[in-house]
């Protein structure tokens, strides 16, 4: 009961831990005051009050006698001795990943021509990745794709669900949202097929361009793929069309552009040996893709073209191992 007591035992303590304990030994819901409190049954009658006084004293002198000796241990900790004129810590900074940065990059390579940047699901209908651009159930192009299957109930008209192997899902799922041409899309997305090699990994990007309107021709997608590679190559890389086959267009062809390394000379030229490296497949939007995505094909015309993220790097910095950028090695990593 005597107020000393408590308040040396206060002064004794030397840190702020310590400070703590004994506020709850004194004044915790189990503590001494509300203990002294308790007893209060025992006291005869007429000496309640002036009991309950005194011990309700007690607890407030108390309360600040120790607020008053918390301050002075924090004020005691900010004693030690601090050099304002020592350098800051310099924390490690990140960055963006290469992919991250090359995705920024093309993005904003294609905004500057109205093309507008969208990314359709990883995961999606069979429809997406293959009925919707020309290749109905059966079909043996669906082969070529090697494709990674969800285990899940069939929809019965989009069929299973894949992971999908190409950003050329997009393409369907464009014309529905847009409706009526005009139709500009970049689709930068992840896509999946397993391999696991120099040039591939399971999980891969790839950007899809998409380009539908009135009197849309090659010579458009020409000087589209060519402002591109200048723009991200850089000036006087070249571009050149192959005829190739694709389901989901007509004429189909692969883009190369020209090697950066011997300028297309290619005499001894140990990156691209032909003066050219593959950059994608591209071609005219085959007129089943336009009318599965409710466009009038007599109309509107189209072209489309699709390419890897990891590979358009490796092009641009003569990179020869694409695993180097899933490794997590922060020295291949901090190099871009
Ligand atoms: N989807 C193809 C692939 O992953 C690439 C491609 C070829 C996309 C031709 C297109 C295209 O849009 O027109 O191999």
């Amino acid at each position: 009961m005597d107020l000393k007591k408590y308040e040396s035992k206060i002064n004794r303590v030397t840190s702020l831990d310590k400070l703590n304990e004994l506020e709850v030994r004194f004044l915790g819901r189990n503590g001494e005051i509300n203990k002294l409190l308790s007893e209060i049954e025992n006291i005869p009658d007429e000496q309640k009050k002036t009991y309950g006084q005194k011990i309700n004293q007690l607890k407030s002198s108390m309360y600040r006698y120790i607020e008053t000796k918390k301050k002075e241990l924090q004020n005691k900790k900010s004693d030690v001795f601090f050099d304002k004129t020592l350098p800051g810590k310099i924390y490690p900074k990140g960055s963006l990943h290469i992919i991250s940065n090359a995705i920024e990059e093309i993005t904003k390579i294609f905004e500057k021509i109205g093309f507008i940047r969208v990314s359709y699901p990883e995961v999606d209908w069979e429809y997406g990745a293959f009925e919707s651009l020309n290749m109905p159930s059966g079909h043996p192009a669906r082969d070529d794709v090697e494709t990674s299957f969800i285990e899940s109930a069939p929809h019965p008209r989009f069929g299973k669900m894949v992971l999908t192997p190409h950003t050329s899902n997009g393409q369907n799922r464009e014309m529905r949202r847009v409706g009526a041409p005009p139709i500009r899309m970049i689709n930068i997305s992840k896509c999946y097929r397993p391999n696991w090699d120099t040039t591939h990994t399971p999980m891969f990007h790839q950007f899809e361009g998409l380009c539908v309107d009135r009197e849309i021709t090659i010579a458009n997608l020409k000087g589209t793929l060519d402002y591109f590679a200048e723009k991200y190559f850089g000036k006087g890389t070249k571009t050149r069309l192959r005829p190739h086959h694709f389901q989901f267009t007509e004429p189909s062809f692969e883009v190369d552009i020209s090697c950066n390394v011997c300028g297309g000379k290619r005499m001894g030229c140990k990156v691209c040996k032909s003066g050219w490296l593959e950059l994608g497949g591209t071609g005219m939007v085959h007129p089943n893709v336009l009318k599965e995505g409710g466009i009038d094909h007599k109309k509107y015309s189209g072209w489309a073209f699709g390419c890897g993220i990891e590979r358009v790097i490796m092009m641009k910095y003569g990179l020869d191992d694409i695993r180097n950028y899933y490794s997590g090695d922060i020295r291949f990593l901090e190099q871009f």
